[in-house]
C-alpha cells in the first residue's frame, strides 16, 4: 500500500538534490523597504507595477514606499485588486494591467495572496498561457520562461511565499488549490521590514504567526528534509514559539515583529525545499470549500495532526522541542514530542484560536479526505500515511459541537436500533 506514493517521492527526492533553490537577498530591518525601493532605482527600473490588496493601499501603509520610489523617478503603475485566496481570473486580470503598464519589473506588498498573485502574474505574463496550464509539481521541468524581476515585501509573518518557489492560487470552479511550483517564480530581492507589520491586528497576527509555525514543523518532519532545512525549520521554530505570544498581545513591540518576520521566512526557506504535509493538505481543502484562512486552518489542524504523525516521527519533534527549551533531557523522544504538541494546543488556546471549525459539514468529510490524500500523497514526505478511518475521526474531533451531539444522538439512535 502507497508504494507508488513513496516512490514518487524517493524520485522527487532524488530530483532536488539536483535543484537549484534560488534565494533572494534579503534587506532585514526596520525601513529595509525603503532602501528596497532605493535599491529598484539604483537598478535603473522606471517604470514600475505594484501589486498589493485595496485595504493595503487605502490605509496609507505604503505611501512612504511610493513616495521614495517616485523621488527616485520611477513611474508606478498599481493593481490592488488582490484579494484573498486569489483565483485564476484575478491573475489573467493582472496579466492584462501588467501589459498596459509596460513596466519593467513588479514589487509585491502585502501577505501571502498578494505575493503568491505577483508570482502568478509575472510568471502568466512571461510564458503566454493560461496561469491553470503552469500548476502541477513537474511543470518546472518544462522550458518556462523568466518572468519580470519581482521584488517582495512581505506585510504579514507567516506565508513566507517571499522566499519560495511555489504560488498557491484557488480554482474557484473546482474548489480546490492548485500551486505553480518553479524557481523561477522566486523573487529576486526581499525587504524584511518589521514597521510594516506593527499594525496588523492580533488575530491576523496570531493565524499567520500559526501558518508559519507549521511551515517550521511539517518541514522538520518530512522525509524530504535534510540538515539545511532542518537548522532553518529548528531556529524558526523556536523564534516563532518565542515571539508569537508577544506579537498577538503586544504588536507596536518592533523587535518582537522584525524577528517574527525573520523566523517566518526561514520557515518559508526550510518548506520550499522539504515541502510541507497533512496539515496543509487539509487547510487547502477547508480553504477552498469554507474560505477559511490559510493560517486558521492550519491552526486547526496542527496539534491533531501531529498527535497522528508521532509514532513516526518523535525524533524530529523531541529535537524541536529540545531546541526551542519545551520538556527535559530525561523524557524519552516520545515524552518530549507529547510535551511540544501539547505546547502548540496551549498556544492555540492562548491566542484565541478556536478548536472547532464552525462552517465543516459532516457530509462533505469524505470529500475533503479523498481530495486532501490526492494533494499529499506523493507530493509531500508526510513521516506516515494516514489511513481512510483515522482522517475521519481527525475532522470528526473538529466538527462544531452541535454537529458532535448529532451524530452522537445518531449513533445511540442507531445503537438502541440494533440492541
Ligand atoms: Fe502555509
Amino acid at each position: 500500500m502507497h508504494l507508488i506514493s513513496r516512490l514518487r517521492i524517493v524520485l522527487t527526492r532524488i530530483a532536488l538534490k539536483h535543484l537549484q533553490f534560488p534565494v533572494p537577498l534579503c534587506l532585514v530591518g526596520p525601513d529595509s523597504a525603503l532602501a528596497l525601493c532605493d535599491t529598484i532605482a539604483q537598478a535603473g527600473i522606471r517604470r514600475l507595477l505594484l501589486i498589493t490588496d485595496g485595504f493595503l493601499l487605502q490605509s496609507g501603509l505604503l505611501q512612504p514606499l511610493q513616495a521614495q520610489l517616485l523621488q527616485h523617478g520611477v513611474e508606478l503603475e498599481i493593481f490592488s485588486d488582490v484579494e484573498p485566496d486569489p483565483g485564476y481570473e484575478l491573475v489573467l486580470r493582472g496579466v492584462e494591467v501588467m501589459e498596459h503598464s509596460q513596466a519593467e519589473a513588479v514589487l509585491a506588498v502585502g501577505g501571502g495572496s498578494s505575493m503568491d498573485c505577483a508570482k502568478a502574474i509575472v510568471h502568466t505574463h512571461a510564458n503566454r498561457c493560461h496561469p491553470a496550464k503552469l500548476t502541477g509539481l513537474w511543470l518546472y521541468a518544462l522550458p518556462r520562461r523568466h518572468g519580470l524581476p519581482l521584488y517582495a515585501v512581505p506585510t504579514t509573518a507567516g506565508t513566507g511565499s517571499e522566499v519560495t518557489i511555489a504560488a498557491v492560487l484557488s480554482d474557484k470552479e473546482a474548489q480546490t488549490k492548485k500551486a505553480i511550483i518553479d524557481p523561477k517564480i522566486t523573487p529576486k530581492m526581499v525587504a524584511l521590514d518589521a514597521r510594516l507589520t506593527l499594525n496588523l491586528p492580533a488575530f491576523l497576527t496570531a493565524c499567520t504567526g500559526m501558518d508559519a509555525l507549521t511551515h517550521a514543523i511539517e518541514a522538520s518532519i518530512s522525509t524530504m528534509a535534510t540538515p539545511e532545512t532542518d537548522q532553518m525549520a529548528r531556529t524558526a521554530c523556536k523564534l516563532l514559539l518565542q515571539h508569537l505570544p508577544v506579537a498577538v498581545t503586544q504588536g507596536q513591540q518592533l523587535q518582537t515583529r522584525q524577528q517574527m518576520l525573520l523566523a517566518s521566512s526561514l520557515a518559508g526557506m526550510a518548506f520550499t525545499r522539504a515541502g510541507v504535509g497533512y496539515v496543509h493538505a487539509f487547510a487547502h481543502q477547508l480553504g477552498a470549500l469554507y474560505q477559511i484562512p490559510h493560517g486558521l486552518a492550519n491552526a486547526l489542524l496542527l496539534p491533531d495532526v501531529l498527535e497522528l504523525m508521532l509514532p513516526a516521527c518523535s525524533r524530529k519533534l523531541a529535537a524541536l522541542a529540545e531546541n526551542s527549551g519545551i520538556g527535559d533531557a530525561k523524557m524519552s523522544a516520545e515524552q518530549r514530542s507529547q510535551c511540544l504538541i501539547i505546547h502548540v494546543r496551549q498556544l492555540r488556546c492562548s491566542l484565541q484560536i478556536p478548536s472547532q471549525i464552525q462552517q465543516l459539514c459532516r457530509e462533505d468529510l469524505p470529500q475533503i479526505i479523498r481530495r486532501a490524500f490526492a494533494e499529499a500523497h506523493g507530493t509531500y514526505g508526510v513521516p506516515r500515511y494516514l489511513t481512510y478511518a483515522e482522517a475521519l475521526q481527525m475532522l470528526e474531533s473538529l466538527l462544531p459541537d452541535r454537529q458532535q451531539h448529532q451524530s452522537e444522538d445518531r449513533f445511540s439512535a442507531s445503537s438502541a436500533n440494533s440492541a
